[in-house]
């Protein structure tokens, strides 16, 4: 049974009004957001880790511009997150804690290695193609400044999405030993791509109160068939085979049927049990940890000024 009062905010979360920080929220409006909003600041932070790992390998000075441009992107997509999270109440040390004592997730993706050049093609244009089908309904999320944030890292990751198909193309119609790995690549992220979604339907446990409150605008399994539909003509287009054995066009539908990921392998990763798992947190912890002069010297400096201020 629905109060007044939270029927009154369902009414406006169904009219589609935005709702905004100071408005009156259930709190598990709020817990959901927070949990939601600070697990994808968290993946976008931990998101460059893989990819910084290559910065230095780059093949060329352009794609290693590209590639520096695209991982301070990500930076800053976790900084407007932070904030949008910071809006209901939680601080961003309060979240960074919660990351680094494994009371919080992050996206099962970023804990499998890149192992090769190719791996960053494949990354570009799988693991940021699933997160833009993920993140373009969220435009339309029922949190004002979630919303908000949403706009902008689309815009940015349809670049990163073009950046890692373009590293593909070129490896694709390459030598036959550069067709080969990246074929290997798309064999290996395949499947932890169609994971990012999250578990199918029946498992998801926050779907449906999520949907009702257009904190979420689709399913699971909606947006992981969506996928599916756009990224094989792609693979198609690069000449490289998907590693399923069961894909097929499914006229009836107007889309794919394919395999379920290994969901045992899912939630093993989101667990902590992963193939990255331990040097993800690790790296995380001691970025923390390593900084705790700077901040320590900004607050120093900060309080010094307010004191000024105050004399
Ligand atoms: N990786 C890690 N954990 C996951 C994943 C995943 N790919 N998918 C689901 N989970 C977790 C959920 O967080 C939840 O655990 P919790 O209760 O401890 O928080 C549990 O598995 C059950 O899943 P659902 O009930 O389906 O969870 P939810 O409704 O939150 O849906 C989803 C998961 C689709 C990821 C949703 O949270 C979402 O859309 N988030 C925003 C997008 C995002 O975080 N993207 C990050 C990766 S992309 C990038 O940053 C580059």
């Amino acid at each position: 049974e629905m109060s007044p009062q939270e029927q009154a905010f369902q009414d406006r979360v169904d009219k589609g009004e935005k709702i905004e920080p100071k408005d009156w929220m259930p709190e598990g409006y709020r817990k959901t957001l927070v949990r939601q909003i600070g697990q994808h600041a968290h993946s976008e932070i931990v998101g460059q880790l893989p990819e910084g790992n290559w910065i230095t390998r780059a093949p060329t000075l352009e794609r290693k511009a590209i590639l520096l441009a695209k991982v301070q992107d990500e930076a800053g997509h976790g900084l407007y997150l932070y904030s949008a999270a910071e809006t209901l109440g939680v601080s961003r040390d309060e979240l960074l804690d919660k990351l680094h004592s494994g009371k919080m997730k992050y996206s099962s993706i970023f804990n499998y290695p890149t192992l090769n050049w190719a791996d960053i093609g494949a990354v570009g244009w799988l693991v940021d193609g699933a997160a833009i089908m993920n993140q373009v309904p969220l435009q339309r999320t029922s949190y004002g400044p979630y919303s908000r944030a949403m706009i902008r890292i689309c815009k940015e990751e349809s670049f990163h999405q073009r950046q890692g198909y373009a590293i593909m193309m070129k490896m694709a119609q390459g030598t036959p030993d550069q067709k080969n790995m990246a074929q290997d690549a798309l064999n290996r992220f395949w499947f932890p791509s169609l994971m990012m979604f999250g578990p199918s339907d029946k498992d998801s446990v926050h779907s449906a109160q999520s949907m009702a409150w257009k904190i979420k605008i689709n399913t699971n399994d909606e947006l992981r068939q969506k996928f599916v539909n756009e990224t094989v003509p792609q693979a198609k287009y690069l000449g490289l085979t998907v590693p399923d054995e069961k894909l097929e066009w499914n006229e009836e539908k107007q889309g794919y049927d394919f395999s379920e990921p290994d969901w045992s392998e899912f939630f093993e990763v989101i667990k902590g049990n992963g193939p990255c798992n331990r040097e993800r947190m690790d790296a995380r912890v001691k970025a923390w940890e390593d900084g705790e002069w700077f901040r320590d010297g900004l607050n120093a400096y900060a309080d010094k000024a307010a004191d000024r201020r105050k004399a």
